[in-house]
């Protein structure tokens, strides 16, 4: 059998007022419907098909994945939005229809529900709510049977009681839906093709209901407006904060921690508060992150510290290395162990070798940076001549006095010192000390000036 997955993503998504269409609104900065395809190839769906309408150029732009794309240019229900896949669809395949807007099925769950799926049936996704209002209700005989679905609007005030309500979600053969879609008709309230509409005319004629649950009711979650958008982000990294500390890690503040991406952490790392993580970010074993730090597709290993308000993107740190407070690391940044960088130091596209500090208030850019170097307070590397980027090498176990500009192309060799002030323009020989600087004057007894007195 081949599993293929539909999912509904034609709606407009009124109530989100906003330009983007509502599938694209995203959950830990990825669109709801990309989560959606990332969980139907987890549960290994050889085919997606993403049914859009509205900004469907733009869901299609956005969307990274290989899927197939069916088009539903008038919204007239759901059930007439899922014949618009059928085409692409085999008759024996196995089909699991899901939704744009609802991001957060466990995968676990979907695949619960497609194998329960045969020839002569159809299995279904249903949650038992407290409040029930506005959705679909599970209609089942004396005997538990399942004998329908019937909508909010269409229901009478007794089956406004019931609480088991239908998720949506839903799986059966192709062969199977389409023959039931192409009796439904839009004789209802809202005069649209429902799609649950099938489940009374699947058990009119004998076929059997299977039902699951999810373990959680965030798994069925859909997102019509900005509010709920942001309820069920926090979910999602209340799980994630939960993870990570299943996994070993210490969060000062689960609840103020926010992953965008994955987050790898060794064993015993402390996350302080406020921070977040973007893009593929792993941590070694010991690793400290001080409170509101941003790390985008960083890898730090085991026991380096960074201290608060850092910022690092695109940048690997070695071990045992000390970082922040208020440093930036930028692209390209590489530190072996034991680096320290200090406070208000940007460091872009550089490695810097094990053991060596840039402590305060330094910029070092394209640079190539040895072991033992300590590069002091103020040092700027002059990387850029208004058109051309240029490489600074310094080698092991220079010391750069501090508020020194080397303007690149230039090379310090080994063990050379550089007098603090200084304006380095060519190279400068091992061991040698270098310093350009203007020659001290003094005027005794200088007389400073005095306030004017106010007219
Ligand atoms: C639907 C179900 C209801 C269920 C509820 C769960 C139907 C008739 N009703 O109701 O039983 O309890 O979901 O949230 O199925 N869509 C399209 N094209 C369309 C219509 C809808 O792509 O022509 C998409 C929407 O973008 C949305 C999803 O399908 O993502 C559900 O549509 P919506 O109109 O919100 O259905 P509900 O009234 O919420
Ligand atoms: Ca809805």
């Amino acid at each position: 059998m081949s599993l293929k997955v539909v999912i509904l993503a034609a709606g407009k998504g009124t109530r989100m007022k906003s330009s983007l269409p509502k599938v694209l609104h995203c959950v830990a900065d990825k669109p709801m419907v990309q989560h959606v395809i990332d969980a139907a190839a987890s549960i290994g769906a050889v085919d997606t098909v993403v049914v859009v309408g509205h900004g469907a150029d733009q869901v299609r732009q956005t969307i990274t994945s290989t899927v197939q794309y069916a088009e539903q240019t008038e919204q007239l229900g759901t059930g007439h939005a899922v014949q618009q896949a059928m085409p692409l669809l085999e008759p024996n395949d196995t089909v699991l229809i899901a939704y744009g807007d609802v991001p957060l099925t466990r995968p676990q769950t979907l695949q619960n529900l497609v194998a329960e799926v045969s020839d002569n049936n159809l299995s279904l996704l249903t949650v038992v709510l407290d409040d029930p209002t506005g959705y679909g209700r599970i209609v089942r005989d004396a005997n538990g049977n399942v004998i329908g679905i019937v909508e909010h609007k269409d229901a009478t005030a007794e089956q406004h009681k019931i609480q088991e309500i239908n998720t949506g979600i839903l799986a059966g053969k192709a062969a199977v839906l389409n023959e039931l879609l192409n009796r439904i008709d839009n004789n209802n309230s809202q005069q649209e093709y429902y799609l649950t509409d099938i489940f009374k005319l699947a058990s009119d004629q004998g076929m059997s209901i299977a039902t699951h649950n999810p373990d959680d009711e965030w798994e069925v979650t859909g997102v019509n407006s900005r509010s709920q958008l942001a309820q069920l982000e926090r979910i999602h990294q209340q799980n994630i904060a939960t993870v990570l500390m299943d996994g070993g890690a210490t969060l000062l503040d689960p609840a103020r921690i926010d992953v965008r991406g994955s987050l790898q952490t060794g064993q015993d790392c402390i996350i302080d508060v406020n921070c977040v993580f973007e893009g593929e970010v792993s941590l070694g074993d010991n690793v400290t992150i001080g409170p509101n730090c941003l790390l985008r597709n960083v890898s730090i290993a085991s026991g380096t510290e960074i201290k608060a308000n850092c910022v690092l993107e695109e940048s690997t740190v070695g071990e045992n290395c000390a970082i922040g407070p208020f440093a930036r690391l930028r692209p390209g940044t590489e530190l072996a162990e034991q680096a320290h960088i200090g406070n208000f130091v940007e460091i872009k596209k550089s490695t810097i070798a094990r053991g060596s500090k840039v402590n305060h208030l330094s910029y070092v850019g394209d640079s190539v940076v040895g072991e033992r170097v300590n590069i002091g307070a103020g040092t700027i590397t002059c990387n850029y001549d208004g058109a051309n980027k240029s490489q600074t090498i310094i080698e092991d176990g220079v010391f750069i006095g501090s508020s020194t500009q080397l303007v690149a192309p230039v090379t310090v060799r080994k063990n050379a010192v550089i007098g603090a002030g200084s304006t380095i323009t060519k190279t400068v020989e091992e061991n040698q000390l270098a310093f350009t600087r203007a020659r001290l004057r003094t005027v005794d007894n200088w007389p400073r000036p005095t306030k004017k007195p106010k007219a």
